[in-house]
């Protein structure tokens, strides 16, 4: 039998668990998603969400996967012969191919910025013409649809390499140069003129903001930026060797995240206030801002190039994960399928992200729900399909995997008290089931 592929370091996991929870999700949409929803308010929801109802459901999704040393369809099938709760993990497939099919399109405008940014196109306007710009730029179907192409056809290179050549190797030194890039952005943006009210508009909570939608979204945000809910973390840990500590790994991830996003935040919103930007701007907020802000920088366009490139790697790590959940799926590590299968299912997702790519401009009035193309599978995937994924791993795990052998998993490589699994086990099995579900109930207004 030949041996499974496992990671070459304990870091090398981490990072690889750490690059696909770090991308868009916090760098991206979070800025524009609090900022369309109560800002500080947002940001303190989700901030509960994700320490008391993602991280221990990340722990869930770590010991099923490393338990079992499967990816996802089959870790369930194994933990659970003969039933349908496989059907996690191919609802976790679906909505990888869902959710890669804009990812790749946002993908695509960071191309763009590249490319721009390095021919010099970005450099010398007005602060308040990027905003414009960058409507220009995505409503160019032509433009959009390369982009979106060639950022699909990198990830599916990457991917079809195998797991630890593709990914590992680069994650150790990328990561790492973002959060640096990011704190002196930050620095810059907390010492414009102004700067404070982005600070208070971000950091400072104003409950009577809070609506059921904001809880929605701040719910949705917390399983996008940590990759929950697509049993992602089941098939990436499965390759983690057994002496590692899980918990450790948890703490590693979630930390990482969450700083970046707080970064992210005190990055974009000083400068939205400073600059007279509008923080309800939507998809394109930090396309509009960033830009402005490294216009006020020494070697300004040096530095936002370089920034716009880790942007990229951060958000082809986080691609990666999700076709290679896909591939590991379809080729239930067959390494000798794995350039068909990444090929294949990489294009099929090119194709599926046509209408997102094209729904800035061309098919601008083609709504759904009222909503965008792009904004409608964006709400499908980050508010309904992650949370329902989320939902149902946390009924599966306390359910069907014994306890002895989650706390085994839980304690393997640590010494951490039993009380923390005590506290973990009423996390996942009450809390987090609980929560998912009333926020549903109260959005489709039962409650
Ligand atoms: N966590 C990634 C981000 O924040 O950009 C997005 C993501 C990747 C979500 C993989 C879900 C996933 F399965």
């Amino acid at each position: 039998m030949k041996k499974r592929e496992q990671w070459t370091s304990k870091i090398g996991f981490i990072l690889a668990a750490a690059g696909s929870a770090i991308g868009l999700g916090a760098i991206w949409k979070l800025p524009y998603v609090a900022g369309t929803n109560g800002g500080g308010a947002f940001f303190l929801i989700f901030l509960l969400f994700t320490l008391l109802i993602a991280m221990p459901l990340l722990l869930a999704e770590f010991i099923l996967g490393r338990s079992t040393q499967k990816e996802a369809v089959s870790a369930y099938r194994q933990v659970s012969p003969g039933t349908k709760w496989h059907w996690i993990g191919r609802l976790g497939v679906i909505t990888s191919f869902l959710l890669l099919s804009f990812y790749s399109v946002v993908g695509g405008w960071i191309l763009i910025y590249l490319f721009r940014s390095i021919t010099g196109g970005l450099a010398s306007l007005e602060a308040d013409q990027y905003g414009p710009l960058f409507n220009n730029v995505i409503a160019n179907p032509v433009e959009a649809l390369i982009a979106h192409f060639i950022f699909m056809i990198l990830t599916i290179w990457v991917v079809q390499g195998g797991i630890q050549k593709g990914i590992e190797r680069a994650s150790k030194y990328m990561m790492p140069a973002l959060f640096i890039l990011f704190l002196i952005i930050v620095i810059r943006s907390l010492s414009l003129d102004g700067a404070w009210e982005g600070v208070t508009f971000f950091l400072q909570p104003d409950l009577s903001e809070i609506t059921s939608e904001t809880i929605l979204f701040a719910m949705g945000q917390s399983f996008f930026s940590l990759s929950l809910g697509v049993s992602i973390m089941v098939t990436y840990s499965s390759y983690l060797p057994k002496e590692e500590s899980l918990p450790r790994s948890v703490g590693s991830v979630v930390g990482l995240s969450l700083f970046i996003s707080l970064l992210a935040g005190l990055a974009i919103f000083p400068a939205v206030f400073a600059f007279g930007f509008e923080p309800s701007e939507g998809p394109g907020l930090i396309f509009a801002v960033l830009p402005a802000v490294f216009s006020q920088m020494a070697f300004g366009s040096v530095f936002f190039t370089l920034f716009i490139a880790l942007l990229l790697f951060a958000t082809l790590t986080s691609a990666f994960s999700l076709l290679e959940i896909i591939v590991a799926s379809i080729t239930k590590n067959d390494q000798e399928k794995r350039k068909k299968a990444a090929w294949s299912a990489g294009l099929l997702i090119f194709v599926m992200g046509i209408p997102s790519a094209l729904s800035f401009g061309v098919m601008n009035d083609f709504l759904i729900f009222g909503l965008p193309f792009f904004d409608a599978v964006d709400f499908l995937v980050s508010n309904i399909l992650l949370p329902i994924g989320a939902l149902l791993i946390s009924i599966f795990v306390p359910l069907k995997i014994p306890k002895d052998v989650l706390w085994k998993e839980m304690s393997q490589g640590t010494n951490i008290a039993k009380k923390w699994f005590a506290i973990w086990l009423f996390l996942i099995r009450y809390l987090a089931p609980v929560a998912i579900a009333i926020v549903f109930l109260n959005v489709i207004g039962v409650i």
